[in-house]
């Protein structure tokens, strides 16, 4: 085992099997972690375990990650929200949307708040994160599609917002990016009818950065992987920085935060020059 992986062998076993109940993977080789959606009997369907299990994994993602690849086990991404939830029984140990109606709200809040952690610290600039998607991509399997910053598909994908159509609102953190990726008109078109997207439409309308046939998924995740680890680490940070801020700015104060993220740049590569 090399060293990038030591943060995760202080909880050794107890943490990956605590990952397994939550129905994940996650494995760290040097600056590249991966999280693997892992219960393909159940087309990685995802519970409050899941999302709890995702944020502790950002909680401690090892310093020396720059990318992270979120991937699914078997034919779907994911199928979800475990339809369990809808029963009055529940997933074992985590209740149902019964139990939640009677929480108070401050209890309510919270606990959706801290499953949208697990998908927001996927937007961190100081790292990359790669979907890698096929087949299904439903309700809160889009929305963690939605939650990285790059989507790379197989053909036979279909993404779905599927709340809607069950009564409820996407609140894993999809909206924003659904509707800054797609627009305004496109996401309450995808969103309000629940439709299904295919691959090509995903390219056409920039759900997706890349659409490959299923056997090459794999193969193109790891050429970004390495195309994006071929830059400077420092500079990929701060270029996502103002990226990322780049909607919420006016163009002179964009310029301003280029010039004070160059001038960091440049004093630390040229101090001593
Ligand atoms: N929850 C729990 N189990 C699920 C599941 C889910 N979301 N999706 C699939 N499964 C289970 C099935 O029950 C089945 O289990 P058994 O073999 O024990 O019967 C197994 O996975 C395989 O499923 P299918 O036979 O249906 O597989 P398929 O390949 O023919 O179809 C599918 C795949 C289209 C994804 C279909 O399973 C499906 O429509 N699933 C439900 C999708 C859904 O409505 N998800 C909720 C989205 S809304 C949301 O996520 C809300 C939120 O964030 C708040």
């Amino acid at each position: 085992m090399t060293e990038a992986k030591a943060p995760y062998q202080r909880g050794g076993s107890a943490e990956d099997a605590s990952f397994k109940e939550a129905g994940l993977r996650f494995e760290v080789d040097g600056e590249i972690a991966t999280i693997t959606l892992d219960r393909p009997e159940k087309r990685n369907a995802q519970t409050f375990a899941t999302w709890s299990a995702l944020a502790r994994i950002g909680d401690s993602l090892p310093e020396q990650v720059r990318v992270v690849v979120v991937t699914g086990e078997g034919p779907s991404f994911s199928a979800g929200i475990d339809l369990r939830m809808f029963t009055p029984e529940g997933v074992p140990g985590q209740g149902s949307f019964g139990s939640a109606a009677r929480q108070d709200q401050d209890s309510f809040d919270q606990s959706i708040e801290r499953a949208q952690q697990g998908f927001l610290w996927l937007r961190r600039p100081e790292i990359v994160s790669i979907a890698a998607v096929r087949g299904h991509a439903i309700g809160a399997g889009f929305q963690l599609a939605l939650a990285c910053d790059l989507r790379i598909v197989a053909d036979d994908v279909k993404f779905c917002m599927k709340e809607p159509a069950l009564g409820l609102v996407p609140d894993l953190t999809g909206t924003k990016p659904l509707v800054d990726l797609v627009g305004l008109a496109k996401a309450t078109d995808l969103c309000l009818t629940a439709r299904v997207v295919e691959a090509d439409e995903a390219f056409r309308i920039g759900l997706a950065e890349m659409v490959v046939d299923g056997e090459g998924l794999a193969k193109a995740v790891q050429d970004k992987v390495e195309q994006v680890l071929s830059t400077n680490r420092d500079a990929a940070t701060a270029t996502k920085r103002l990226l990322q801020g780049a909607r919420l700015r006016t163009l002179e104060e964009q310029c301003a935060a280029e010039r004070a993220e160059q001038a960091v740049r440049i004093r630390t590569l040229f101090a001593g020059s």
